[in-house]
């Protein structure tokens, strides 16, 4: 191998399984797993669901075992991700830096700018203002980006007080500390849940079009029901200028489904996350819950979010589906660009390896590093690789990221 000083990120490799994941899902996707929403079917309340993957005897008692007989009817799962989230520590840089899942938190942080870049540049349109709906913006975790992208307004909204106080706090912040002649984006924070009001109503300019609604890690909190998903829908497109964009990160319902049968539980995961589903084989088009953990706290329920139905529920609002891809391809397509590739230095979204010696690797387990490893160790690679562990690339690899186009 052949020392590179420069080399950090500059070259890079991530486990080969889940490239292997990525075509088997693709091949899936076109017609030999789970078939398009045109063939879905409905179980005897009438509910559409998702085909079988493949059946088993024992499931007649699927009805009285359903997630859906024991989901709320009232609040749902509002409430509880609502407090979830308020109640979610914010934790500075140092602390931050020291967590299992750094260059993977880092990494989905790169792939929301270079997605929120790329899109900026297809909408900015001369001198008009910018305007950009954060839709579930948590603690403001994308403010940078949009400061960075120039935009003229922002609108926040998020069903957790706590978090629109804390993005609000940061944005004040931002604001105070920004250079003497930056002009800074004007903003809006809206404390909703966002499947079940519709925000227009609690905007303050009630004629605001956006530029951009982005969504990220958020959209699959809506499919509980149908409802909640519509409204979410609804929120994210009816205020979308022609051209402009719907854009966001979800989890993979073929990915989770294609995970979750391979277990031989009902559920999966590794060292860093969890996923636990109630039953295998039966997946509604609503209500289909599962447990997230990560890092060892559970999270609040999540719902698998059928794709193929979330584009067609689109074209309702007029909306065309520009791209849709898997973490590994979004990263394979941008990471040949050169700016993108300093981005991801600048951002520590990859894993130095091998470590340098005053630092230790995010796993002291070195099965977490195989596939470098094995990279590493031919004549022709240069060192150090950017990477990441095994149980973070796993984790990371379940999302996929969308956008879609307001057509006029
Ligand atoms: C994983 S966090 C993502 C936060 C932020 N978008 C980011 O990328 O850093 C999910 C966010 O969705 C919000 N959320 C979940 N359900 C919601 C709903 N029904 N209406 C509005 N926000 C919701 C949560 O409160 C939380 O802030």
């Amino acid at each position: 191998m052949e020392k590179d000083p420069n080399a950090h990120v500059s070259n890079v490799d991530l486990p080969e399984n889940i490239n292997q994941v990525s075509t088997e899902h693709r091949a899936r996707e076109e017609g030999n797993g789970l078939p398009s929403s045109s063939t879905q079917t409905s179980d005897n309340s009438g509910r559409p669901q998702i085909s079988h993957l493949k059946r088993r005897d024992d499931d007649d008692d699927d009805e009285a075992k359903s997630p859906l007989k024991k989901l709320d009817t009232g609040e749902g799962h509002s409430q509880k991700v609502a407090s979830h989230y308020n109640t979610l520590q914010e934790c500075g840089l140092a602390a931050r830096s020291q967590s299992r899942i750094f260059y993977m938190r880092n990494f989905n942080n790169w792939l929301k700018s270079v997605l929120i870049g790329e899109i900026l540049d297809k909408v900015r349109r001369g001198p008009e203002q910018l305007c950009v709906l954060d839709l579930g913006c948590g603690k403001g975790g994308d403010l940078l980006k949009w400061r960075k992208g120039r935009i003229d307004r922002l609108v926040c909204a998020d069903i957790a007080a706590v978090s629109i106080e804390q993005c609000q706090q940061r944005y004040s912040d931002m604001r105070r500390k920004c250079r003497p002649n930056e002009r800074i984006f004007s903003a809006e924070f809206v404390v909703a849940d966002c499947t079940k009001e519709l925000l227009s109503e609690k905007l303050k300019g009630s004629e605001i079009s956006f530029d951009i609604c982005s969504c990220q890690f958020v959209y699959h909190y809506s499919f509980e029901t149908r409802e909640q998903a519509e409204m979410m829908l609804r929120n994210a497109c009816e205020r979308l200028r022609p051209g402009g964009y719907f854009i966001g990160t979800t989890p993979d319902a073929f990915e989770l489904v294609k995970r979750l049968e391979a277990s031989e539980s009902n559920s999966f995961g590794n060292e860093v996350f969890k996923v636990t589903f109630q039953k295998k084989e039966d997946y509604p088009l609503f209500g289909c819950q599962y447990d997230f953990s990560l890092e060892g706290v559970v999270n609040v329920p999540e719902f698998l979010v059928y794709f193929p139905l979330f584009e067609e529920m689109a074209k309702k609002y007029n909306m065309r589906l520009v791209f849709k891809k898997t973490f590994r391809e979004f990263f394979e397509e941008k990471i040949q660009n050169e700016q993108h590739k300093f981005l991801m230095k600048k951002m520590q979204a990859l894993e130095q390896y091998p470590a340098e010696e005053r630092n230790k690797l995010a796993s002291d387990c070195p099965e977490e590093y195989e596939h470098v490893k094995r990279k590493v160790e031919c004549a022709d690679t240069k060192v150090p690789l950017g990477t990441l562990s095994k149980s973070e690339w796993e984790a990371t690899s379940i999302y996929l990221v969308f956008a879609f186009e307001k057509m006029s």
